[in-house]
């Protein structure tokens, strides 16, 4: 690490967050905790100085060759610089036309562009690839509220990863293999794992907290000239490849590819590999539904009982992130906003009842509901399940 990618290391670990848990402790003093305008101008100042100051030197190193890691991690640090100013909105996208912080853009835009990821933070920076020092790892603020937050969306996420690569496992080996009834009892233990770990930060995080001082943090905010929408703890492959390889979710669907694209950026590269090559493979849903003369065979039976049960579980995984977390952190307290602020709600940027409206069909083809609108798996897992004594 060079000795400037240190020193602002070392800065986003201390003074940037001391700065910003002081700007969110003068907000929720007020009665309108959602305003941020011409409150604590003199610490949003200094946060600006400070970070313009540390991201020119870097600027001027000009070498970021130092590896995929450090690149990658110098490119987290001046993304929650970015938010971070975002969120108090020293800037604002709809305000200007091209990012105020010209230095802190061409650094994310030159890391960004030369390691194949977007040119803002994503939530592997937060989340999976956060290195921790004495126990602290990197964070916008020292609210409790924050912390939990992340410890549970790391912890979902390895989760999802965990039933990914066990699914991942079945391809080479297919449906029948004897080995294929363990791995998918490890993807019913890591999506149980997913279950447990959202049902705890659905009753441990304190909505009015994440709402008016985590969430805003995870606002679009501009590079350069373009708008990069919010981070989400779905911004990893594991989740798509748990859609396609059970065959819930379709890669040849239009509204679930057009998510793919979009998403494809703000994926870690390994991540965004092993994505491609699931949107090429055929699902076990297909598989199982193929196998139909050896219905009545002990390992169809064995098998396909186990699939029919990870299908259940991927779905109440999907069920609890909108009927719980959703609900409960995002559309609960968006009806009770001041109308001025309801326009910047969401981290995707579409909005909201659009978003949500999404997000539905996402969590009924998860769950193979029935559905007359849209193409969900509900009739061939019925099917399946009528197979299965
Ligand atoms: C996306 C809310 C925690 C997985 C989203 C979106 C919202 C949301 C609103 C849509 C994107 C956007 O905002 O622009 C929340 C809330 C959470 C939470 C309020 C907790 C307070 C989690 C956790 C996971 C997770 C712990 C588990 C890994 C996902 C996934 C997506 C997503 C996979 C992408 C869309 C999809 O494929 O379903 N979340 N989320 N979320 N979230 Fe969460």
């Amino acid at each position: 690490m060079s000795s400037y990618t240190a020193k602002f290391d070392n800065w986003i670990r201390s003074e940037f967050v001391a700065l910003n848990s002081q700007l969110e402790e003068l907000y929720w003093q007020q009665d309108d905790k959602a305003n941020v305008e011409g409150v604590g101008d003199n610490l949003k100042q200094t946060l600006k100085e400070q970070g313009n100051a540390l991201i020119s030197d870097l600027l001027a190193e000009g070498n970021t060759d130092e590896g995929f890691d450090s690149a990658f991690d110098l490119l987290g640090n001046v993304g929650l610089f970015m938010a971070a100013c975002r969120r108090h909105e020293i800037t604002e996208p709809s305000r200007e036309n091209s990012s105020p912080l010209i230095e802190a853009s061409a650094l994310a835009m030159h890391i960004g562009a030369s390691i194949g990821v977007t040119p803002r933070f994503a939530t592997a920076h937060l989340t999976t690839h956060n290195k921790a020092i004495n126990g602290i790892y990197k964070r916008f603020t020292n609210l409790d509220d924050e912390a939990l937050f992340l410890d549970y969306n790391t912890q979902g996420i390895l989760a999802y990863k965990r039933a990914s690569d066990a699914l991942l496992k079945i391809l080479p080996l297919g449906i029948s293999h004897p080995v294929t009834a363990e791995l998918l009892e490890v993807v019913k233990t890591a999506l149980i794992d997913v279950i447990a770990s959202n049902n705890a930060l659905y009753t441990q995080l304190d909505t009015e907290r994440f709402f008016n001082c985590v969430r805003p943090y995870y606002k679009p905010y501009r590079v350069g000239k373009e708008v990069y929408r919010g981070a989400n703890a779905g911004d990893f492959a594991g989740i798509n490849v748990i859609d396609m390889l059970l065959g819930l979710c379709s890669a040849n669907e239009p509204s679930y590819s057009q998510m793919l694209v979009d998403k494809f950026l703000y994926m870690m590269p390994e991540d965004q590999q092993i994505l491609r090559e699931a949107m090429r493979m055929q699902s076990f849903m297909d598989d199982f539904l193929k196998a139909e003369q050896y219905k009545h065979t002990e390992w169809f039976q064995k098998h396909g009982k186990l699939f029919i049960q990870v299908c259940k579980l991927h779905g109440d995984t999907a069920i609890g992130h909108h009927n719980q977390l959703v609900e409960k952190f995002i559309a609960q307290p968006s009806l009770q906003m001041q109308q001025q602020h309801i326009s910047k709600v969401t981290a995707s940027g579409p909005p909201l009842p659009v978003l949500l409206d999404s997000l539905a069909k996402l969590r009924d083809r998860r769950a193979a509901a029935k559905r007359d609108d849209i193409n969900t798996r509900f009739d061939d897992l019925n099917t399946l399940k009528q197979w299965i004594n």
